[in-house]
């Protein structure tokens, strides 16, 4: 089954055009950094501290759903330690081998960024506790009789490590990060902050109540916003003249597709066949994926969080369960939705 998010605009992950303005809009520091104020305080305690005892940074691992900031943090905290980012990611590493040349590299204090974290082999993982907690890793010297280990010792680097599925990390992984943060979704004032910021870098005039109309549709998501921005200044472009208003962006956001809660045709296909296929759950992910075409593991990774943010659907141990609120937005009361033997099938 092919995956829809790549082609949506309401996708939270990467897709290409994104990959020109990321560097462009991304922030270098804190300062530029916008909501997250929990973390944020305390990775500045934790970088401070680190600091002042001139010593690398702890390891960190930032968890949650994409395009919220968790790569933009790794490159923060070098640029804050000021210290090198070299960036890998799970995938990428096939054998330990490949990871050998990267850790002896490293210089004292260098932020290694592992994205995907949750992908690394089971044997570059293992390779890679010894360098997390010993800062040293077993090379093997020599073929047939003469082969033999011997231990390198590497230079104290941070591993920072990040992940959409931090159910998915072993434990002795994930026991072995000093610093764990999970990065929520933005409220709708944190994400207008952040397109007035990106329109003041892309030059687009925008006034607070066209970036305040974006905010509220970018589904809490920093990389959507700036996507529905720019978007957003094409239709401003060529229907008016350049100006994003509220109402210029709300006209060009209704021909995206994107509503008002910031839900897009997938969103509403789940919580449609949620509320109305299978009587407001509950249902298992499976049937669900198949009811609406999509995969499971995209449901739950990139769907999924938010709709359950926005009070739309449940997870429960039997299955998804559809709120009254998401009743409502198909203009039902909950009970009169849930018709007489439309029970879910299978669970
Ligand atoms: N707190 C923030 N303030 C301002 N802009 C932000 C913030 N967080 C993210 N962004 C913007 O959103 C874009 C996506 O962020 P980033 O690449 O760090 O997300 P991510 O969590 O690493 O996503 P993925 O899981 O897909 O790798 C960045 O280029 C940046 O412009
Ligand atoms: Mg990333």
């Amino acid at each position: 089954m092919e995956s829809q998010t790549s082609q949506r605009v309401t996708a939270p992950s990467l897709s290409n055009d994104d990959v020109r303005f990321e560097t462009t809009l991304r922030p270098a520091d804190f300062a530029e950094f916008v909501g997250q104020e929990n973390l944020k305080d305390n990775l500045a305690v934790f970088i401070e501290a680190a600091r002042k005892r001139d010593e690398p940074l702890d390891h960190c691992l930032f968890y949650g759903p994409p395009g919220l900031g968790k790569t933009t943090l790794a490159h923060i905290i070098a640029t804050e330690m000021r210290t090198d980012l070299i960036a890998t990611s799970g995938p990428v590493i096939e054998r330990a081998y490949d990871l050998t040349g990267i850790l002896t590299n490293l210089k004292r204090g260098d932020v290694l960024f592992i994205d995907e974290i949750h992908r690394l082999q089971h044997v570059v993982e293992e390779y890679l506790y010894p360098a997390m907690e010993e800062f040293s890793v077993d090379i093997v010297l020599d073929k047939g009789p003469s082969a033999r280990n011997v231990k390198l010792n590497l230079e104290h680097f941070t591993l920072v490590g990040a992940t959409t599925r931090a159910g998915l990390l072993t434990s002795p992984l994930r026991s072995r990060f000093g610093v764990a943060q999970r990065l929520n979704y933005y409220n709708a004032d944190e994400l207008a902050r952040i397109v007035t910021r990106s329109a003041r870098i892309l030059t687009v005039p925008i006034d607070d109540e066209g970036a305040l109309e974006i905010a509220r549709r970018s589904r809490g998501t920093p990389r959507i916003a700036n996507r529905l921005l720019r978007r957003v200044r094409d239709f401003a472009e060529v229907m008016g003249d350049g100006h994003v208003t509220a109402e210029v962006a709300h006209e060009s956001l209704l021909r995206l597709e994107v509503d008002e809660r910031g839900l897009d045709e997938m969103d509403r296909r789940i919580l449609e066949a949620v509320v109305h296929r299978f009587g407001g759950g509950p249902v298992g992910i499976k049937s669900l994926a198949v009811a609406v075409g999509e995969e499971a593991e995209t449901i739950e990774e990139i769907y999924e969080p938010f709709l359950i943010q926005e009070g739309f659907l449940k997870r429960t141990p039997r299955g998804r369960e559809a709120t009254p609120s998401a009743h409502e937005y198909f203009g039902e009361s909950p009970r009169s939705a849930v018709e007489p033997g439309a029970q879910s099938e299978l669970l």
